[in-house]
C-alpha cells in the first residue's frame, strides 16, 4: 500500500485511541524481560492453578458439545449461581434475571459500564495509585478522568477528599473505587465506606466498584459497596483472582436492573456473550467452590507476611498491605527516587524486577509495586539479591 494512501487512512481513526499512550508497564516488562537470571516479581495474577473440580467442568463441557451462543446475559444458572455467590459471601442481593450480567472479565466489565455511562467531557472521578485500565477507558468515550491523590491518607480515598471533588466536579458522573487495590494492597472497611457513602447519596452519582480482589483480604472480611450504597453500585466481580482462573475471562457485574439492562447493551454489541465453556467452569466455581480461594488466601497471607517483615528490615518501608497480592514499598533513599529508573537499575543491577509506582498514577512515584503472587523461595531469592545490592551500594 503506498505510504500516503496508508497516513490518509490512519487519520481516519478516532484521535481518542491514537491519543492512548502505549503502556509504560508494559513497555518496562518486555525491556526487562531480556535480562539474564531475572526474577520477577512483576505478575499481577495468581501462580496457582485452577482448581480441578472448576478444571473437570470446563472439560466435560466440550466434551458435552456446550459449544453455542448463551443468553447475551450469560447463562440464567451461572447468574443464579453468582447471585448466591454475592448473596452468601457479601450480603448483597440481586435478582439474576435482571441485575446481573457475565461478562469476559472484569476488563469487559468496565469498558461495557463506561461505555454506558460516559459522553463527551463527562467527568470521571479516579483515586490514585491505580490500576491503569480505568483512564483508557474514560478516554476513549471522551470522557475526562479526575485524579485524586490518596497517598497523603495511606492509600485510602478520604470522605473529605471526595466531597471536595465532587463539590469542584459538576459534571462527575461516576466515582471509580477499587479494593483490595492494586497496587497498594489496602483496602477499605465499612466505616470507611459508611463515610464514602454518606457524601456519595447526596449527589447522583454511580461508584463502579471493582472488588476482583474481595476473597483475598487477611483482616477484617471484605465489605461490598452495594451493601451500603446499592442504588448508586455497580458491582464489579469475577472469578480471575479468586480462583486463579484469569485465562478463562469470566468476570461478573451487577447493578439495578435498569442500568444492567442499558450496560448490557454495549456488552452484547462487543461480545455477544461470554465464551460458553467458560461459563459453565465459572458456574462451577460459584456453586460448589466457594472456598477454594481459602488455600491460596492462606499461601498468600504467609508470603505476605514474610515479605513484609523482610523488606522493612533492609529498609524498604510500606503501609501493611490488608488485601490482593501486592505490597507498595517506598524506595530506599539509596535508590533513585524517579521509580523507572529505580527499576530500571534494580533489574539490571539486583536482577530484580519490580513495576515502578508512577505507572499507577498521581501519589505513586517514589515507590515501586511489588507482586507477590510468587514462590516464598522467589520471595526470600529476591529479598537476598535486594539486600546485597543495598549493602553494596551503601
Ligand atoms: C483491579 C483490577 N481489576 C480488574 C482486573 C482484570 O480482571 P479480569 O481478569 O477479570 O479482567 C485486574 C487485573 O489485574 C485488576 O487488578
Amino acid at each position: 500500500m503506498q505510504e500516503d494512501k496508508l497516513s490518509a487512512l490512519v487519520k481516519l481513526l478516532k484521535p481518542e485511541v491514537a491519543a492512548v499512550k502505549p503502556s509504560s508497564i508494559l513497555k518496562f516488562n518486555q525491556d526487562i524481560s531480556k535480562i539474564p537470571g531475572i526474577l520477577k516479581l512483576t505478575l499481577g495474577e495468581p501462580d496457582f492453578t485452577t482448581p480441578e473440580h472448576i478444571k473437570a467442568a470446563g472439560v466435560s463441557a466440550i466434551e458435552q458439545n456446550d459449544s453455542h451462543y448463551t443468553n447475551s446475559a450469560g447463562k440464567i444458572e451461572v447468574r443464579q449461581a453468582t447471585a448466591n455467590y454475592l448473596a452468601t459471601k457479601y450480603n448483597v442481593h440481586y435478582d439474576p434475571a435482571s441485575e446481573i450480567l457475565v461478562t469476559a472479565g472484569t476488563t469487559e466489565a468496565i469498558f461495557s459500564a463506561l461505555t454506558t455511562i460516559v459522553s463527551k467531557g463527562d467527568e470521571v472521578l479516579i483515586p490514585t495509585p491505580i490500576f491503569p485500565l480505568y483512564i483508557p477507558d474514560t478516554t476513549v468515550n471522551q470522557g475526562v478522568p479526575v485524579f485524586m491523590d490518596t497517598s497523603a491518607n495511606h492509600f485510602v480515598l478520604s470522605p473529605e477528599l471526595l466531597a471536595t471533588t465532587l463539590k469542584d466536579h459538576p459534571r462527575a458522573k461516576v466515582l471509580v473505587l477499587n479494593y483490595p487495590t492494586n497496587p497498594t494492597g489496602v483496602t477499605y472497611r465499612r466505616k470507611d465506606l459508611e463515610a464514602l457513602a454518606k457524601v456519595l447519596r447526596q449527589y447522583n452519582v454511580f461508584v463502579l466498584c471493582d472488588e476482583i480482589y474481595s476473597e483475598l483480604t487477611y483482616g477484617e472480611p471484605h465489605v461490598s459497596m452495594a451493601e451500603l450504597l446499592p442504588e448508586q453500585t455497580i458491582l464489579l466481580n469475577g472469578v480471575s483472582k479468586s480462583h486463579a482462573m484469569t485465562g478463562w475471562r469470566i468476570g461478573v457485574l451487577a447493578a439495578p436492573a435498569a442500568i444492567a439492562q442499558e450496560i448490557g447493551k454495549v456488552h452484547q454489541f462487543a461480545i455477544t456473550s461470554a465464551t460458553t465453556v467458560a461459563q459453565d467452569a465459572a458456574l462451577e466455581a460459584f456453586k460448589n467452590g466457594l472456598n477454594d480461594g481459602q488455600e491460596m488466601k492462606q499461601a498468600y497471607e504467609k508470603r505476605r507476611d514474610y515479605l513484609f517483615t523482610a523488606l522493612q528490615a533492609i529498609g524498604f518501608e510500606c503501609v501493611k498491605p490488608e488485601g490482593a497480592f501486592y505490597l507498595f514499598v517506598k524506595i530506599p533513599a539509596s535508590l533513585p527516587q524517579d521509580s523507572f529508573k529505580c527499576c530500571y537499575e534494580l533489574a539490571q543491577e539486583a536482577k530484580v524486577a519490580l513495576i515502578p509506582g508512577a505507572s499507577f498514577g498521581g501519589g505513586g512515584e517514589g515507590y515501586v509495586r511489588i507482586s507477590y503472587a510468587a514462590s516464598l523461595t522467589d520471595l526470600k531469592e529476591a529479598v537476598k539479591r535486594l539486600k546485597n545490592y543495598l549493602v553494596q551500594k551503601s
